[in-house]
């Protein structure tokens, strides 16, 4: 079988992992998926950075729209995040000439996904996106997968490194949030704009994706009831612990008779249930399924090696000929959801 070739636009923490975890594991990932998995091209901002990894075998372009067109590129593999500019426009035009994507983009998707998913749907191209939402757990796989004979009832977790990381080393280690914050952001937890993490929008992207294929609706980022960790001070995190609480950024998606509700934000958690045990960059997603009964996932939701994991999980499984509709059915299928408005908790 001939070998499956990648272009990956952007070298950033997750670009680069991709590209360690291929060089790494080749023989591995080829016996595993039955053929070789090559990359062809790679794309970013800066030519000449010192990105620490070997990338002399690889074609270079600066345009990721020129990468994403080249005919040696099979997938084209989105690391630049944005949710508009060249990470829509390169992913546009991977999809117009009929290529297939893997992205790790869930601000993108939040904001374009429906209509991402009717392009792919009509240039019989698939998009996946298991590295958007919560980094290594492959939650996207277990919803569409796993899990897809179920009426979905609930999904809720922790959905964002960046906040848990926070909220941990500042109760943990006593930090201030300028210090933990600079942590997070040496061990490639934040986003480009770290106001992303901090407001809870990153991790409100992700629950508007899980909601969609959970429940069959498109995605409908904003009507997400966000609120961020930024009001959240260590007083804070010490009245809470006084009372037995620890405080998590939980999101929450659920259909009731009043129609979606989707919520993001911080809330007390009893010290001695699951979710007040993650520590770090730790995510957990609960999904409630009408047959399944709980599942809960657990792992490492942000970094270099989780996210380049899930992305490479996607590319296995568009080299085995895994192809399923972007959001799990057919997107002209989905509904248009009745936004509930969430009763305070
Ligand atoms: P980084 O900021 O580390 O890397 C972004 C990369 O994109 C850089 O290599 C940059 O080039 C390149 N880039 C940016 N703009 C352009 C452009 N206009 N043209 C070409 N290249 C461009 O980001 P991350 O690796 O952290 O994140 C990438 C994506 O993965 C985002 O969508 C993010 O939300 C998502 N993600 C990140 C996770 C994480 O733990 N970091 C986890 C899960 C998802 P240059 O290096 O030259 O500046
Ligand atoms: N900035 C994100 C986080 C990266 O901290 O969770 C993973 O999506």
């Amino acid at each position: 079988t001939a070998p499956l070739r990648l272009g990956i636009a952007g070298l950033g923490t997750v670009g680069v992992g991709v590209v360690r975890l291929i060089q790494e594991e080749a023989a591995l990932i080829a016996a595993r998926a039955g053929r070789s998995i090559e990359i062809t091209a790679v794309s970013a901002r800066d030519r000449k950075k010192n990105r620490d990894v070997d990338l002399s075998g690889y074609a270079w372009e600066d345009d990721p729209v020129k990468l994403a067109q080249r005919p040696d590129v099979d997938v084209f593999v989105e690391l630049m995040g944005g949710d508009s500019g060249p990470a829509k426009a390169a992913t546009e035009a991977a999809i117009a000439a009929g290529k297939d994507v893997v992205t790790a983009n869930k601000a993108l998707l939040a904001h374009h996904g429906q209509a991402l998913a009717e392009a792919a749907e009509a240039a019989g191209a698939v998009i996946r996106f298991e590295a958007a939402v919560a980094g290594g757990i492959p939650v996207i796989k277990a919803l569409m997968e796993g899990l897809g004979a179920n009426r979905i009832k609930r999904v809720m977790g922790v959905m964002n490194g960046t906040c848990n990381y926070i909220l941990t080393r500042m109760e943990s280690a006593g930090l201030p949030y300028e210090t933990v914050f600079e942590e997070a952001r040496s061990l490639g937890y934040l986003e480009a704009d770290p106001s992303l993490d901090v407001d809870g929008i990153d991790a409100g992207h992700k629950l508007s994706l899980l909601a969609s294929i959970a429940f069959g609706t498109r995605v409908s980022f904003d009507a997400v009831e966000l609120e961020g960790i930024g009001r959240i001070d260590i007083a804070d995190i010490r009245y809470a612990g006084d009372m037995g609480y620890r405080i998590k950024l939980l999101g929450v998606a659920q259909t009731t008779g009043r129609g979606l509700e989707q919520r993001m934000s911080p809330c007390l958690v009893p010290v001695e249930s699951p979710l007040a045990q993650l520590n770090g960059g730790t995510n957990m997603v609960i999904i409630e399924g009408a047959a399944s009964g709980q599942i809960v996932l657990r792992g490492a939701g942000a970094g270099e090696g989780p996210t380049a994991s899930a992305v490479m999980g996607d590319v296995l499984d568009l080299a085995r000929g895994v192809r399923y509709p972007v959001f799990g059915q057919p997107a002209s299928t989905l509904a248009e959801p009745v936004a509930a408005s969430v009763a305070a908790p």
